[in-house]
């Protein structure tokens, strides 16, 4: 078994055992519990409500003098796929671990980007955080790059892997924050890549974020500025990303990391500075086709398509049709015809017309 396919198979068991996990206590809580588990979008300490989250109905409510986000499971989660069925269970296993860690003082500042956790439970499905008054990021300037790659460094010395950092799951109020860890899982940072061991290098969470965001927005650059200026915002992005790699990889090779991982990190560090100095215009092209493909892929398996989606379709088909030579020479095409490339593009896009869940 691979290292995630152990991790689902404990969540199964204990989905299976009737254990609860729970965060926080009762009587913490600006609401009494019975009173949060009937809420619906008609309670009277609701303000808002969004139905649009595939794990859970998130309302906003106000109790106690504040806001809060209360999210509560889905019966069934809308994502189709075995990840999706045990998120809600993931989500309240790591908000157990970080908000204990978010208490303890070495790692209160390193956390501050992460939500805190009033009370959750599992078996209650209810989980219940102060809310963000804040936006989803318009504009990745050096700050909220800075914010996020702070976080994301102190959650990989920790041994968090979030796979999902996608623009739904990141609010800025001033400070970068994440509050969704439905895909959020445990590794050895010192001995593993990811949540997956050593098994996908391809995979870090520098890769995660173009995935899943970046290259989202670099794409609407493009068409909005042009090439240039998604460029330099790749250009920036990869200055930070560099040095918190750097960062990290002192910090593991202090702590003991094995020979694998330092290599492996040393790759990564040694690719972006060559490309930084030397050619970053490849760079971009590589890690957009990945990107895209990638993050593609995502959404087919989960049967989950939005118009983002047919974008980065759009754009895939058109870099296939424009730059096929340099898709070759960058070993991006692994000796498949351009052909038989065009034709999977299209059977994508049958599919992410069928699977287009809105919004
Ligand atoms: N603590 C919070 N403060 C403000 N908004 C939040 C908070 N938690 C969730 N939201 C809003 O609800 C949406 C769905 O929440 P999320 O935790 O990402 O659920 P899902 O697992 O369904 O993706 C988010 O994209 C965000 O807009
Ligand atoms: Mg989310």
């Amino acid at each position: 078994m691979t290292p995630e396919q152990q991790r689902q198979q404990a969540q199964l068991t204990f989905a299976a055992s009737g254990a609860d996990i729970q965060v926080g206590q009762a009587a913490g809580c600006p609401l009494p519990i019975e009173q949060l588990l009937l809420t619906t979008a008609a309670s009277p300490w609701v303000r808002r409500h969004f139905a649009s989250g595939l794990t859970a109905e998130v309302y906003q409510i106000e109790a106690g003098g504040r806001l809060w986000t209360l999210k509560r499971a889905r019966a069934q989660c809308k994502v189709q796929n075995l990840n999706g069925q045990t998120s809600f269970l993931n989500e309240v296993q790591r908000r157990a671990e970080l908000q204990a860690l978010k208490q303890q003082p070495a790692w209160t500042t390193a956390l501050s980007g992460i939500v805190a956790t009033q009370y959750a439970s599992y078996r209650q499905g209810l989980l219940l955080s102060p809310w963000i008054a804040g936006e989803a990021v318009q504009e990745w300037d050096e700050r909220r790059l800075l914010q996020l790659f702070a976080s994301l460094s102190a959650l990989l010395q920790l041994g968090f892997f979030d796979w999902d950092l996608c623009p739904g799951n990141l609010l800025d109020d001033g400070q970068i924050r994440l509050f969704d860890f439905g895909y959020m899982y445990r590794f050895d940072p010192l001995r593993a890549c990811n949540s997956n061991g050593l098994l996908t290098p391809q995979c870090h969470a520098a890769e995660r974020f173009e995935t899943r965001s970046y290259y989202a927005y670099l794409l609407d650059l493009e068409q909005r500025r042009g090439s240039a200026a998604a460029l330099s915002a790749l250009e920036l992005e990869k200055r930070i990303a560099l040095e918190c790699y750097q960062h990290l990889r002192q910090t593991l090779a202090r702590r003991g990391a094995s020979h694998n991982v330092l290599a492996w990190l040393d790759g990564i560090i040694g690719d972006w500075q060559q490309a930084l100095r030397h050619d970053l215009a490849r760079l971009y092209l590589r890690e957009a086709w990945r990107s895209h493909w990638s993050d593609l892929d995502d959404d087919l398996q989960g049967q989950t398509c939005t118009p983002l989606t047919l974008q980065r379709l759009d754009w895939l088909t058109d870099c296939l049709d424009a730059q096929a030579t340099e898709l070759q020479r960058l070993d991006l095409l692994q000796d498949k015809p351009v052909a038989a490339w065009r034709q999977q593009l299209e059977q994508a896009r049958e599919q992410a017309l069928a699977w287009q869940i809105g919004g």
